[in-house]
């Protein structure tokens, strides 16, 4: 990677760290994807564990969850805050050496959860699983990453701060809170410790911490990310940049409230729980607003998405966005709830968000981000990326109606009754009806991989074989 020409602006700007951080989502995106296969595979045939401990369903499931939303996910975020704060502020990145620290810091800590999850080595808490010694790391590398953030922040050489800012600001801010608080624990060796808090309030902490995750780590910076690349891409300014101000407001005071719809029907008092299906409820609102400021840059340029294969990516997942964020209200509802709790509605949900939204906004950035970094005029092959888009398009269809089918098929089998009050399904003929969408959705996920490989090769040859872009372009291009 050495020999290649100078992208413009890299001597105004640090882009040593966020190329490190691009190919580095690439990477672990394939991986994390790789195990998501496996997992699926294995709910379809549970041999395929070949009765090694460390490849089994409970220890490979959280090294999924880890590798996509930290690794693949994380990287996506800071490649992208580093870039866009440093444009944005049109100034070099606050203390380039503590950066490059952030960088190796969440290397080892994605590398640690690789070796202990399957390992067996675990809190139990999702998203959360990492014993206390990697959860230190985490929160060393978290704020040193919010000092370089704010630190540029600060040395802005622009009178405003950009409203992508704010959004990666606010979700830095929050995942700092919520790790720390999540992860008090009382350690009794190197790899055990139990949680500082018990039964009831040990799990409304979890549930604070994992929704706030969803809406802060899977959510906030992404916004982020939609802010600035979906303008830059459509050559448009903002829809309404007063819609964007309301919108990050509104977005980061509901999502604190809504944690409690992760526990209806438990333990945790009636009002906690009502509470949170309403914030969920009021949440719709700011999310589509989101939505709505994003699709609407592209009036009169709507043209540009038949031909640009990098603006569908960004389109197309403020659209699964859009409807994640419809369906998540609905299923917090508590009567809609009673139905799809426990079921693989909830996974769909999930993967609606995550492959949709998160997955294809991230793709969408580092096709942007790849030849701007190392000095290329474009994509190796844009083909290649109009590939990416279809089959991961198609992959997430598959992937969200064979789990939405069998959720709804699952929760009703569940709850059928006999005349006499006895249950008309026993629970392996619900296990045995979903067989077949299981390995739909297997299929969809390796559609879904395939584009991710792709991705990578498409990305390796842009930085091997490049056209090098005219190396007298100005050095700092001001754009904010
Ligand atoms: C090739 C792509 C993928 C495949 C095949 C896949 C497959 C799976 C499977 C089989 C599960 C376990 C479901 C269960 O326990 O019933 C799962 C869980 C999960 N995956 Fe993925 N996944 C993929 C990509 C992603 C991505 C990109 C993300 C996030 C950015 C993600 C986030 C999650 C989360 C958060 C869960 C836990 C869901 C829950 O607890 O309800 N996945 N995935
Ligand atoms: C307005 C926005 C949203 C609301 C109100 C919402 C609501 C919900 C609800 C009610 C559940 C099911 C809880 C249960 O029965 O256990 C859920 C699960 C989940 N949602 Fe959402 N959702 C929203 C948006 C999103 C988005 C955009 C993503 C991903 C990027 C996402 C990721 C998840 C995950 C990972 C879970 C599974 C948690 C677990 O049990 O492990 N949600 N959400």
């Amino acid at each position: 990677m050495g020999s290649q020409p100078v992208a413009a602006g890299a001597q105004a700007y640090n882009y040593s760290v966020v190329r490190q951080f691009a190919i580095m989502t690439v990477v672990w995106g394939v991986v994390g994807m790789l195990v998501g296969v496996i997992i699926a595979a294995q709910l379809a045939w549970p041999a395929l564990n070949f009765d090694i401990p460390y490849l089994t369903y409970s220890r490979l499931r959280p090294l999924h969850t880890n590798a996509v939303i930290f690794a693949f996910g994380g990287c996506a975020l800071f490649a992208s805050s580093y870039y866009i704060v440093q444009r944005t502020c049109q100034t070099r990145l606050f203390a380039g050496p503590l950066a490059a620290f952030t960088f190796w810091a969440w290397q080892l800590v994605i590398v640690l959860a690789a070796v202990t999850l399957p390992l067996g080595i675990t809190q139990g808490k999702e998203y959360a699983e990492l014993e206390w010694p990697i959860d230190l790391l985490i929160a060393v590398t978290w704020v040193s990453y919010a000092v370089v953030f704010f630190g540029t922040i600060v040395k802005r050489k622009t009178p405003h701060i950009y409203v992508a800012n704010w959004f990666f600001g606010a979700f830095i801010l929050t995942v700092a809170l919520l790790h720390i608080v999540n992860s008090a624990v009382i350690p009794v060796s190197m790899t055990k410790s139990y949680s500082a808090y018990a039964g009831v309030q040990d799990a409304m902490v979890q549930w604070w911490y994992g929704h706030n995750a969803v809406g802060f780590f899977l959510t906030a910076g992404f916004l982020g990310m939609m802010y600035y690349f979906i303008p830059k891409q459509a050559e448009r300014p903002v829809y309404s940049y007063r819609l964007s101000i309301v919108h990050f407001w509104a977005l980061i005071f509901t999502y604190m409230w809504a944690g409690p719809h992760h526990l209806h029907y438990t333990a945790l008092p009636d009002w906690a729980q009502s509470l949170g299906m309403v914030f969920s409820l009021v949440l719709l609102a700011p999310s589509w607003g989101g939505m709505i400021n994003g699709i609407m840059t592209l009036s009169g340029a709507w043209h540009k998405l038949r031909d640009d294969p990098i603006l569908k990516f960004l389109i197309v997942s403020l659209s699964f966005y859009g409807m994640s964020t419809f369906e998540g209200p609905m299923m917090s509802i508590k009567t809609v709830n009673a139905l799809s709790h426990y079921t693989d509605w909830t996974v769909g949900h999930v993967h609606s968000g995550a492959l949709g939204w998160v997955g294809l906004v991230s793709m969408g950035a580092i096709y942007y981000l790849m030849p701007r970094l190392w000095g290329r005029t474009e994509m190796y092959s844009k083909r290649l990326i109009e590939l990416h888009f279809w089959i991961a398009t198609v992959g997430i269809v598959l992937y969200i109606a064979a789990m939405w089918i069998a959720g709804v098929m699952q929760g009703l089998m569940w709850r059928a009754t006999n005349a006499d009050g006895t249950l008309t399904y026993a629970f392996v003929e619900s296990v045995k009806a979903t067989y077949p969408y299981y390995v739909i959705r297997l299929l969809g996920g390796v559609l879904y991989l395939g584009g991710m490989i792709l991705m990578l090769y498409n990305c390796l040859m842009t930085i091997r074989v490049g056209k090098p872009e005219d190396a007298r372009v100005p050095a700092v291009v001001a754009h904010a």
